[in-house]
């Protein structure tokens, strides 16, 4: 009889354990320990037993029947736990679980940040394509083929033909959303124009061949380099902060005439000199200059007339500058970790 009772055990747990539903549960309870099963029948059976017989066996089925009997307890309980937390997913009045959405790009909070700034001052947002022609991206800036000026632009080609007149390229910067502009617009111009730009260069903590850019214009009577230096100043203070001051240095462009580079003083020393600005407290921020008059002439606006400002900041490095980030790399990582900061 011991090996019976073992049996009907092993039996029951095997069904009860994959049991998925209440009611089938309730059926398989009378059928193990219900007054008709195999147990019962067994127990009752035990009078034909011998005294010594019966005791054992009487034991090894109670024990059964009380093991069967807890199983299905406990399954009870699991399914219940179930059916109740189906009852609560289903209740429409409990907050949702929040779907995950992405994350702005720090850059896209420069962007925004600076179009408002320059928006105060009167200057509309410009577009250009990223795929630029090599006389927007060059020629028309005073930029001619074979002069060593080019050098400062290393390009990624598209269709580079020796005097071919459609010659493609990534726009190596914003300038020639001003050409655009200029050739569709008369003074007064007051624009910026935010996007990327391309370089074919190695990339390191502080280059990327893929980056951004933002270029400002100003033309119309009379805008001299006043104009410039306190157009970048209030553009210093309002993004990095009021205790940072500018400088212009004496620089090259083709396309502009004075030309500068526009440093700030270093946010961490405050001009005297750390680690971070390499001890000379200034930053290099931006190129900038007076428009050319040759430029101006290529667009069909009279520099006899007008005049104006120019200059172009890489983001990323506004950014980094703002911010403190080391690596210009992690800008277009993709790693979540950098852009949850922000
Ligand atoms: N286009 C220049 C560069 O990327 C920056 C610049 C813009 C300089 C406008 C002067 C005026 O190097």
């Amino acid at each position: 009889m011991g090996e019976h009772i073992k049996q009907i055990l092993e039996q029951a747990k095997q069904v009860i354990a994959s049991c998925a539903d209440e009611l089938a549960l309730q059926l398989l309870e009378s059928r193990f320990v219900g007054r008709k099963s195999q147990l019962a029948g067994l127990m009752g059976s035990l009078g034909q037993l011998s005294p010594e017989e019966r005791k054992t066996a009487g034991i090894l089925l109670n024990q059964a029947k009380q093991e069967i009997t807890e199983l299905i307890e406990k399954k009870r309980a699991e399914l219940d736990a179930i059916k109740q937390n189906m009852a609560i997913s289903r209740d429409v009045t409990l907050p949702g679980t929040k779907p995950q959405i992405g994350h702005l790009s720090p850059l896209t909070y420069i962007n925004r940040e600076l179009i408002d700034i320059f928006k105060e001052l009167g200057f509309e947002v410009a577009e250009g394509p990223e795929v630029e022609t090599e006389k927007n991206n060059f020629d028309l800036l005073n930029i001619p083929a074979n002069h060593p000026a080019r050098d400062q632009w290393d390009t990624f080609w598209l269709k580079h033909v020796k005097d071919a007149e459609d010659n493609t390229l990534l726009r190596t910067h914003t300038s020639p959303v001003q050409i655009r502009y200029m050739q569709n617009h008369q003074p007064p111009i007051r624009i910026i124009a935010p996007g990327r730009a391309y370089r074919y260069e190695a990339e390191d903590a502080t280059h990327s061949a893929v980056f951004s850019q933002i270029e400002g214009l100003m033309i119309d009577k009379d805008i001299s380099v006043a104009h410039l230096k306190a157009t970048m100043l209030h553009f210093v203070h309002r993004i990095l902060g009021e205790k940072h001051s500018i400088r212009l240095r004496p620089s090259f462009f083709p396309f502009t005439e004075p030309s500068f580079e526009v440093d700030v003083s270093c946010g961490l020393c405050v001009g005297k000199g750390c680690k971070s600005c390499s001890h000379k407290g200034w930053l290099e921020l931006m190129g900038a200059g007076m428009v050319h008059p040759q430029v101006l002439h290529n667009v069909g606006i009279d520099p006899e007339i007008y005049s104006g400002f120019a200059f172009g900041a890489g983001i990323e490095r506004l950014t980094m500058l703002k911010y403190g980030i080391t690596d210009i790399r992690l800008f277009l990582s993709g790693d979540m970790r950098f852009i949850k900061q922000f």
